[in-house]
């Protein structure tokens, strides 16, 4: 069967390993076992507890509230938005607080036909299904799906050849949660039938400040407010990163300081680990030189960044795209990335150096 299990959402490493080996087993969405523990220990349970994307929690409690007095399952769920702003621990937090259960899995892990239909009849009423990466679907598994989406059912061919027959199958009521990283490669049949469509957005600093002191607290961790404010702030507005980051700061202090996180024992850790004020990470800071130092700031194609880079278009894409978007160091233009003046001053060049008039 294909399910994974209590999971996460893609990450660089996800990327790269799925490249490398495509059996279903290598599709595990976790970098180690260690990690997925710690995320799961961490991982709030209501969604009072979960911090964060207020507006998404606003309308999902009226849903929420909506289906249980009808004594309905959900409607289906489809999530979007940057990897590790919590899509399937948002996914497990609505499962908890519709009082089920959540099975998880992967679309890379659904090749088969089978694979698909055997987590569909092993589901029990009102149950929810995660399905991460959804927009990797392919088109049998995806045709599955529909008529399970909709009626509750699904198509099944018994016998072969010209005397093969479709019975129509009942699955269980259940809700299916489906998680992207790319809204736009969902095909529409299939978005269409979501009831609930939304986008998770990053978070503030003072949101990642709260969510790097409860994790702290889970941890034992001692840590000041201007410490969580400082793992927050070079976090690059993403609770993964920050959860990640505070473990690793948590050891720094143990070994170099008297374990206590303070802001400048979080700076000298973040230093240490080559990321910058702004969170930026070493291949951040060479996609922004790539554009400025090769190409004049842009634009400059995606593909071209990835070739220059070593790494794959998605990984690019995915993974480290949406944040220099956000934070505004590149701009997307129809001709490709340009560096904005904020790389160029945070990466100490000068801003003149700016092809005139086309940013
Ligand atoms: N840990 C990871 N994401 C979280 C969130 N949104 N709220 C609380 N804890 C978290």
């Amino acid at each position: 069967m294909a399910i994974i299990s209590e999971g996460e959402s893609l990450q660089k490493s996800d990327i790269s390993d799925n490249k490398k080996n495509s059996s279903r087993e290598a599709v595990l969405p976790a970098e180690n076992e260690f990690d997925m523990n710690f995320e799961n220990n961490i991982r709030p349970k209501t969604l009072d507890e979960y911090i964060g994307q207020s507006q998404l929690k606003e309308t999902l409690k009226i849903s929420l509230e909506a289906a249980q007095k009808r004594n309905e399952p959900l409607d289906h769920l489809l999530f979007y938005g940057p990897p590790g702003l919590g899509k399937t621990t948002l996914a497990a937090v609505i499962a908890n607080e519709m009082g089920s259960r959540i099975k998880t899995t992967a679309a890379p892990a659904l090749e088969r036909p089978r694979d698909l239909i055997g987590i569909l009849m092993s589901l029990k009423p009102n149950e929810f299904l995660f399905i991460d990466e959804i927009h990797r679907l392919n088109k049998l598994a995806e045709e599955i799906l529909y008529p399970a989406m909709e009626d509750f059912s699904i198509d099944r061919t018994i016998g072969k050849g010209h005397t093969a027959k479709t019975l129509r199958v009942p699955v269980p009521k259940f809700t299916l949660v489906g998680a992207t990283t790319k809204a736009g490669s969902l095909s529409g049949p299939l978005r269409d039938r979501f009831g609930i469509v939304h986008r998770l957005e990053f978070y503030t600093k003072e949101e990642l400040t709260f969510i790097v002191k409860r994790t702290a607290g889970i941890l034992n961790a001692k840590i000041t407010e201007d410490g969580a404010y400082t793992v927050a702030s070079r976090s690059r507005a993403t609770p993964r990163i920050a959860n990640r980051m505070l473990k690793r700061i948590r050891d720094y202090a143990q070994v170099k300081a008297d374990g206590i996180i303070t802001s400048e024992v979080a700076n000298s850790a973040m230093d240490l680990l080559k990321v910058d004020k702004f969170g930026l990470d070493i291949t951040d800071r060479e996609i922004l030189k790539l554009l400025i130092e090769k190409y004049d700031g842009g634009p400059v194609g995606i593909e071209t960044i990835a070739v220059a880079l070593g790494e794959d278009v998605r990984t690019i894409e995915d993974v480290y795209e949406p944040y220099l978007l956000q934070a505004g160091f590149i701009s997307r233009t129809p001709r490709g990335r340009k560096a904005s003046p904020e790389a160029y001053r945070h990466l100490g060049y000068p801003v003149s150096s700016i092809q005139k008039g086309l940013f």
